[in-house]
């Protein structure tokens, strides 16, 4: 009998949420449905053109000390798997004789405890983890960071 009771609450409740839940979908015309897709649900939308890589092969300076830095040429359908690393086939150390790419630093060869290693560290091992390429795009929020060395000198023209 309590068991009984308890059931019937518990579809009284779904019912009463579910109902509420409803009415207010019904009230929502489909044009107001907010969505990335920035088009009605049934259709399908035009995507954007995809934007070019700077391809310029000229290093850019870093805006802060520890920065990967970005990546100044194509990746395009460069591998990184468990068997093959494309990148490293320019940028580890026994390679660079031959592509003239800058070694990977010293720190790709370290694991967590600073011990060096013989090869490239696990933890490093997946290079578009932390490099990555540089679109020609427009720039959708402005940035008004400033690095210390400008901080710095400001400072210093104080006195
Ligand atoms: C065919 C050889 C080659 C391959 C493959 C290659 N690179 Fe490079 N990379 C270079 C060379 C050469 C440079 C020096 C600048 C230039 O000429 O583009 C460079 C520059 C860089 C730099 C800039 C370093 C700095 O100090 O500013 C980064 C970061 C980099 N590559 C990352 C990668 C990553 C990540 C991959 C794999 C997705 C990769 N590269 C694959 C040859 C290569
Ligand atoms: C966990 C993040 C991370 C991963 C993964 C990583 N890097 Fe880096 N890389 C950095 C940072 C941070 C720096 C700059 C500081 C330093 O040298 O450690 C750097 C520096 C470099 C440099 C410049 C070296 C120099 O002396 O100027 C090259 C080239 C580079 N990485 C290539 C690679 C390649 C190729 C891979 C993949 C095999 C890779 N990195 C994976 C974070 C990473």
């Amino acid at each position: 009998m309590k068991s009984l009771k308890l059931v019937t609450l518990a579809t009284l409740v779904t019912l009463s949420v579910g109902a509420t839940f409803s009415s207010v979908a019904a009230s929502v015309p489909d044009e107001k449905v907010a969505t990335l897709r920035q088009a009605p649900l049934d259709t399908n939308p035009t995507p954007p053109v995809m934007q070019k890589v700077r391809n310029t092969d000229v290093k850019q300076v870093r805006n802060y000390p520890m920065q990967p830095p970005v990546i100044p040429h194509k990746i395009d359908g460069y591998q990184i798997d468990l068997k093959v690393n494309k990148c490293m086939s320019c940028h580890a150390r026994k390679r660079v004789g031959d592509s003239q790419a800058p070694m990977v630093s010293v720190t790709h060869y370290m694991d967590r405890e600073n011990n060096f290693l013989a090869d490239l560290s696990p933890r490093r091992y997946f290079c578009t983890q932390c490099h990555v390429p540089q679109l020609d795009a427009k720039t959708l929020v402005g940035n008004d960071f400033i690095d210390i060395d400008h901080l710095i000198k400001a400072e210093a023209a104080k006195h």
